[in-house]
Parts: C-alpha cells; sequence; structure tokens
C-alpha cells in the first residue's frame, strides 16, 4: 500500500509537510509551540489580574475577627460577625458537653466528635458561622431562653433542622453541621477567627 512518504516523486525534495508529519520530534516541538503560545498569551493577560486580586496583609487582618470570652459564663453565647457572616460562640456547660459526647460521631449525618469542632485543652468554647447549612437562615439557641429544639444545640425556625450542643446536625434538612472557620487562641479568654 503506497504511504505519504512513497507518493513523493524521485528526484524532488519532500514536500516540507511531510517533512514535519513524518519525524516525530519535529511534530512534537511543532504541537508544543502551537500549545505555548496562547498560554504563553492567556498568563500574560492573567497575571496581573490574579495579582490584583490577592489580598494584602492589611485587608486580610481586617478580615479576622478578635473575640473577648471573658465575659461569656458557661451556658451562655453571643452572636457576633464575622466577613459579614454572623458568628456563634458559646460557652458549654459541662452538661452540654457530656451530652455532644454521649453520641457517637458514626450514627451522625455529617460525623464530626466535639473533640475535632474544639480546640485542645477548650472543648467548651463552640465557635461556629451562624448559618443552617440548609438554606442560610440564622438558627436559634444562641441567647438564653431561645428555642434550642429537641437536642439542646440550634433550631432554625425556616425549616425546622435541629442541631445538638456540637451544633451537628440531628433532625430536618439541613445536609452538614454548622461550619466552624478557622480559628486560634490567643490567650486563654480571647480568640482570632480568620
Ligand atoms: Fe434552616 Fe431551612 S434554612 S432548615
Amino acid at each position: 500500500m503506497a504511504t505519504v512518504d512513497d507518493a513523493v516523486p524521485a528526484g524532488e525534495s519532500p514536500d516540507p509537510y511531510h517533512e514535519v508529519v513524518s519525524d516525530p520530534r519535529r511534530r512534537d516541538f511543532l504541537n508544543i509551540a502551537a500549545v505555548a503560545f496562547p498560554v504563553a498569551g492567556v498568563v500574560a493577560v492573567v497575571a496581573p489580574l490574579v495579582y490584583q486580586m490577592n489580598p494584602s496583609a492589611d485587608v486580610l487582618a481586617q478580615s479576622s475577627t478578635e473575640i473577648d470570652l471573658s465575659k461569656i459564663e458557661p451556658g451562655q453565647g453571643v452572636i457576633t460577625s464575622f466577613r459579614k457572616q454572623p458568628l456563634f460562640v458559646r460557652n458549654l456547660t459541662p452538661k452540654e458537653i457530656a451530652e455532644a459526647e454521649a453520641v457517637p460521631a458514626a450514627s451522625l449525618r455529617d460525623p464530626q466528635t466535639l473533640e475535632q469542632r474544639t480546640k485542645e485543652g477548650h472543648k467548651n468554647w463552640l465557635i461556629t458561622l451562624a448559618v443552617c447549612t440548609h438554606l442560610g437562615c440564622i438558627p436559634l439557641g444562641i441567647s438564653e431562653g431561645e428555642n434550642r429544639g429537641k437536642f439542646g444545640g440550634y433550631f432554625c425556625p425556616c425549616h425546622g433542622s435541629q442541631y445538638d450542643t456540637a451544633a451537628r446536625i440531628r433532625q430536618g434538612p439541613a445536609p452538614k453541621n454548622l461550619p466552624v472557620p478557622d480559628y486560634k487562641f490567643t490567650s486563654p479568654t480571647s480568640v482570632l477567627v480568620g
């Protein structure tokens, strides 16, 4: 059967195109070059945008929230904000801690232990976003006297999701536990969120 090379008349120099396609090393180079040029163009355009989108140190600092825990007694909580979202800070009682620890994590819809949701040595401090993971309502339960639902944590009045004392989803349509943001203790009585 005739091949492309066979089709070049004797004595004539082969069509340069045929050379290209029949030399794997050149073909690879051309393919790489064909890909590299558009990519280089994209990098040249996108890089300045990415640089501009990187938050500066002062913007990052503004997006952190320092919380004074010294006035929050066991059984109390406060609602504050973090990056424009409501944030719950709760000082759990020994009873609330025991209730959370009595539940096997594997039995939960979103399996997490209280230990995994708090910092070592500070498991009484439960810090979560105050945003129901169903459709984003603010659950009740942070203030004394509010409905805390069947599991003693938070109750979402929008569609009835119920969270336990570790703010883990126990009943209702919410798919996930209330999210725990990044935070660290900066002293025994203050935390920096973000
Ligand atoms: Fe909370 Fe629907 S938004 S249950």
